[in-house]
């Protein structure tokens, strides 16, 4: 009897003490998303609603409108500037030398950030608030490397966002290895493993883009950052970019290339992809359940009309589809509609996520967009594709060489090529299996993509800016981290030993010619 408070007290201190990983209070967040694609403000938006699901106190100021309108963060609008030159198919163009396109890419990047930071938006949330107002700034990198000044405002440690694999210009945010022996870069379209000669481009587009469009990006960083943080009330822009805590990369090494990470660089690639689909309208519903042989799924995305295809091309498309023994769900919304057949339903607008989630989806005929591709993968449905422009041709000929299906030239589309592909694809069952291979590697992690943020943006807070996460190498220059300085060093103790060696054996020799010397004359003389 007389027990029990002892215990009850033991108890509650257990219940009260501070466990090392308990949920951190919670944190205001603010999340700045400034790139003007919306692909790009999906995923930082993703990571925002997260946090925010998870109980964080988060604001958001982004271009354009609310991607996540279920979202709990607060959502501040900002009017995408210009006529969007910076749409991600600038970086693909293969037809010009890449260095070239990217020096005016940088330059439009950086002139549209800076006219959205003027934005009277923006501008008033920073007279309004202060430091100490934001514990952490969720940061939607695109190049603009200036903006990062908003953490230098706020006094507070940074995590970055990237749409897609880690390239350079966030690798050297926290000291990540570039491993050009083996790992390929982006821009220089190769894959695993590399033979001499692509390992010698792969070299090569590394040090383009680790010198060239570095030293661009830098001059575009501090041009703007110096002008908007003036250097009399903020710290230089070096000593900002050094408060990155971590990087979410939306990217997994089941998708390659195999590359070791820093502690602080963390993966959840698919974050913008749903964990549990949303119910689907009730019709659409019904289509998917009743038809058992399977559905096709048809869209070439959001920012193709169908007015934007060529009349010839639709026709082709609609003869290829409407024969088909299946039901096909067709998103498509331009004015008029490209004839009737029993077997399509049209839509302006379609969940496709929520669709492709759908076990009996057998079929996704697609534009090859980022987003489509890894919501196809994810849920394991083969693709046929028809790539337009942009990065699609590249994201098909990656879905090719990895066997999640076909891709068919818009070009040259005839009915029998589109026909050939959609066949092909629907009744070899390899690319099914192919696909639906990599959909189970790419969902086996330890935590979801969302879990993920939640533990690491908690770990930084808990942790105070986790700087014990830092690598060194974020302290380095070039020269220390490629170790020449160590080499030179080394090279330098060799050849100074060398030399002395030479030396002392040319004066031992020496020596001992003039010793012999005599000896020889003489034995020459007899
Ligand atoms: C870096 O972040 C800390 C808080 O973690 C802050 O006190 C400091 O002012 C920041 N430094 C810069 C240069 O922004
Ligand atoms: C940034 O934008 C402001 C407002 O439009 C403009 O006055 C300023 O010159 C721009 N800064 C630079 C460095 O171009």
């Amino acid at each position: 009897m007389s027990n029990w408070l002892p215990a009850a007290l033991i108890a509650l201190s257990c219940v009260l003490s501070v466990h090392p990983t308990a949920r951190v209070e919670t944190a205001r967040i603010l999340g700045f998303f400034a790139s003007p694609s919306k692909s790009h403000i999906i995923v930082h938006c993703s990571v925002a609603d997260a946090l925010a699901q998870a109980g964080h106190d988060v604001t958001v100021i982004a271009s354009g409108p609310n991607v996540r309108q279920q979202a709990k963060y607060k959502y501040i609008e900002l009017e995408i500037m210009g006529d969007h030159p910076l749409m991600s198919s600038d970086i693909v163009d293969k037809r010009q030398p890449f260095w070239r396109r990217f020096g005016s890419f940088l330059a439009a990047i950086n002139r549209n950030a800076n006219e959205t930071h003027h934005n009277p938006r923006v501008q008033q949330f920073l007279r309004q608030h202060h430091a100490g107002d934001f514990d952490l700034l969720l940061f939607g990198y695109f190049m603009n490397d200036f903006q990062l000044g908003l953490a230098a405002h706020f006094r507070c440690p940074i995590v970055v966002s990237f749409m897609i694999q880690p390239i350079y210009a966030v690798n050297k945010f926290v000291g990540n290895p570039s491993e050009t022996a083996y790992v390929p870069g982006i821009f220089g379209y190769l894959v695993q493993p590399m033979k001499f000669l692509e390992r010698v481009k792969n070299m090569i587009v590394a040090m383009i883009e680790e010198i060239v469009i570095q030293t661009m990006q830098d001059y575009q960083g501090s041009k703007y950052y110096n002008y908007n943080f003036p250097s009399d009330r903020y710290p230089p822009l070096d000593e900002v970019r050094k408060n990155v805590s971590l990087i979410f990369t939306n990217h997994h090494f089941s998708q390659g290339p195999i590359r070791p990470n820093v502690p602080n660089l963390i993966e959840i690639g698919g974050i913008q992809i749903k964990e549990k689909p949303d119910p689907l309208p009730t019709d659409i519903a019904k289509v998917l359940d009743e038809s058992k042989e399977g559905v096709i799924y048809f869209s070439l995305g959001s920012n193709i009309k169908g007015s934007h295809l060529n009349e010839e091309k639709i026709k082709i498309m609609f003869n290829v589809i409407s024969k088909l023994p299946y039901k096909v769900l067709w998103k498509w919304s331009p004015t008029e509609l490209p004839g009737e057949s029993k077997n399509i339903i049209f839509r302006d607008w379609l969940p496709q996520d929520d669709i492709l989630a759908h076990p009996n989806v057998k079929l996704f005929i697609t534009h090859g967009g980022m987003g489509s591709v890894v919501e196809s993968q994810y849920h394991g449905v083969p693709m046929v594709g028809i790539p337009l422009f942009g990065d699609q041709p590249s994201n098909m000929v990656n879905v090719e060489r990895s066997g999640y299906g076909l891709a068919v030239d818009y070009l040259t589309l005839s009915e029998e090529s589109l026909n050939n592909a959609i066949q092909d694809v629907l009744n070899n069952p390899k690319y099914k299996e192919a696909v639906q291979t990599f959909s189970r590697l790419y969902r086996d992690r330890p935590m979801t993509p969302r879990e993920t943020v939640v533990y690491w943006v908690d770990y930084v807070l808990r942790h105070k800016g986790a700087k014990h996460m830092q690598s060194p190498a974020v302290h380095m220059n070039r020269w220390q981290l490629l170790s020449l300085d160590v080499i030179g060093f080394l090279l330098a103790i060799v050849l100074t030993i060398s030399v002395v060696i030479v030396k002392v054996c040319k004066l031992i020799c020496c020596r001992g010619r003039k010793n012999k010397l005599p000896k020889v004359e003489k034995a020459k003389k007899n």
